[in-house]
């Protein structure tokens, strides 16, 4: 295989959760040595094709038990938790690439580094579970995240307000909280995986900020009222709630008007 778009194709429709690290990590390789193809001639499946394994047990968010952090069973569903964000984040990833084609080849190259980067924090986050005495899929998870993605299967304007640039910048408003929890509990391993994806989330909604210009460029579209249109139409006209890391949002290109627009009531 040396095609970007096989490797996104086996990506989401084979289960295995091995199989798709190690696919990953080949067409990150493949690309750091020049070899790998972005030539898009094979057929796009629809949505309903991709394919996830059998656990975690997916549920409504109302159903997951809600413990704290300061109980051992509470620190590992955190883990757990997180665990399973960046497992759906390297099938959002490879989504993207999958999904929309004809782009620039720097489109495909980015998103490429997305998927691999979302492997990476999924083996953080899972060796760290292990040490905690429990596996990923050994407790159920939050049902909804895939759902952003199949709504907007079919508008990549869409996918990239939805999914870099707010589900992927949420990340970036609330993980620095998390990491000051964490560090209180002198878990020190933990406090480093978490500023390493912090770090790695910030360029990801840039790159979701940088396409989603570029997009409304090519369609003509004023940027900053074509975000905020999207938001609330994907969101029954409700606005992403704060606080927001500004800093943090402003380097991942959103503009000072965005996000005057995202503080005000
Ligand atoms: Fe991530
Ligand atoms: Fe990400």
């Amino acid at each position: 295989m040396n095609n970007v778009f096989d490797f996104a194709e086996a990506c989401l429709h084979r289960a295995d959760i091995e199989e798709k690290l190690q696919l990953t990590a080949k067409a990150w390789q493949l690309y750091q040595q020049g070899e790998l193809k972005f030539d898009s001639l094979s057929a796009v499946q629809e949505i309903e094709q991709v394919c996830f394994p059998d656990k975690p047990e997916l549920l409504a968010p109302r159903y997951m038990a809600r413990r704290k952090l300061g109980t051992p069973e509470g620190v590992q569903a955190f883990y757990h938790a997180l665990a399973h964000i960046e497992f759906i984040a390297i099938y959002l990833a490879w989504d993207i690439l999958y999904r929309f084609r004809g782009l620039p080849e720097k489109f495909y190259q980015d998103w490429l580094r997305v998927a691999y980067e979302e492997a990476l924090h999924f083996e953080l986050i899972r060796s760290h579970l292990r040490k905690l005495g429990i596996d990923y899929g050994d407790l159920p998870a939050h049902q909804g995240l895939w759902e952003h993605a199949q709504d907007t299967a079919h508008d990549l304007l869409a996918r990239l307000t939805i999914i870099p640039r707010c589900m992927e910048a949420r990340g970036l408003d609330v993980t620095p909280g998390m990491i000051d929890k964490i560090r209180t509990l002198k878990d020190e391993a933990g406090v480093k995986i978490l500023q390493r994806i912090l770090q790695d989330e910030q360029q990801h909604v840039l790159f979701g900020s940088e396409w989603f210009n570029q997009q409304c460029r090519e369609q003509q579209l004023e940027p900053e009222a074509t975000f905020k249109a999207m938001l609330l139409k994907y969101f029954n006209n409700n606005k992403p709630k704060g606080p927001f890391n500004n800093e943090m949002r402003l380097n991942a290109g959103f503009t000072a008007n965005e996000l005057a627009w995202l503080n005000e009531q």
